[in-house]
């Protein structure tokens, strides 16, 4: 059994948006650490989603976990201070969506939020060669960004292998974390593969009743169920 400390982030991406706030408690409660905030310009990507406003109003709403803010946009400077001021805590951002890596990274920083770089799937990991110790987060999408519900793409697990080699050989304390067609089905073998944080939208959201105010928690335990045994 691995010694990981493992955390369970949820995509709110695929909430009820009506009914937010409730299902970030619900989900919280459930036993999620953190919480996956995917923000989209419908530029970067194609499809627009929830800004700063939206961060602000879960803090003031109560929320203290962590809040795992994906920046999915471009350019992605100009967006940084009023994330950090809403309250994010992580901001990652993809590093071909700023024209300079380095100073969106102290940007992040300065601000007073945990800096990480996303990699998409076809995207390799060389920014983190002058990056990694400056950051506190990577992120390898294993879809491709832009929506919920789609399917893992199998050949992140090498990716992931290879970016906790880059980790613990610095000997840093960088969270490696997965994102996208993440589940109960293969949670363990992304563990396997050195992954610590693990996002799920669909897998979460799309569990239980609507209306059942306990409806993910055996969704929940049964991600640490797999992680468990991983
Ligand atoms: C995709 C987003 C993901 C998405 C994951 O661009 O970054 O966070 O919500 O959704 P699932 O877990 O459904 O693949
Ligand atoms: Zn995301």
């Amino acid at each position: 059994m691995s010694q990981r400390n493992y955390r369970i982030a949820p995509s709110i991406l695929s909430a009820d948006f009506a009914r937010l706030g409730e299902e970030v408690d619900n989900v919280l409660a459930a036993g999620a650490d953190i919480v996956h905030f995917d923000v989209m310009d419908n530029h970067y990507v194609p499809n627009l989603t929830i800004g700063p406003l939206v961060c602000e109003a879960l803090r003031k709403h109560g929320v203290t976990a962590p809040i795992d803010v994906h920046l999915m946009v471009e350019p992605v400077d100009r967006i940084v201070p009023d994330f950090a001021k809403a309250g994010a805590t992580y901001i990652t951002f993809h590093p071909e969506a700023s024209r300079h890596i380095d100073r969106t990274i102290a940007l992040i920083r300065d601000a007073g939020c945990k800096p990480g770089l996303v990699f998409n799937p076809a995207t390799p990991l060389d920014a983190l060669e002058w990056t990694l110790d400056k950051i506190d987060m990577v992120l390898l999408m294993s879809v491709n960004p832009g929506f919920g519900g789609q399917k893992f793409i199998p050949h992140v697990l090498d990716k992931a292998r290879q970016a906790r080699r880059m980790i613990d050989e610095r000997g840093l304390n960088v969270s490696l974390e997965i994102d996208g067609g993440v589940g109960p089905a293969n949670i363990r073998e992304v563990a396997r593969a050195g992954v610590d944080t693990f996002v799920a939208g669909s897998a979460v959201f799309g569990a239980g009743k609507a209306g059942d105010p306990h409806r993910y928690d055996s969704v929940i335990a049964a991600l640490r169920a797999e992680l468990a045994g991983a």
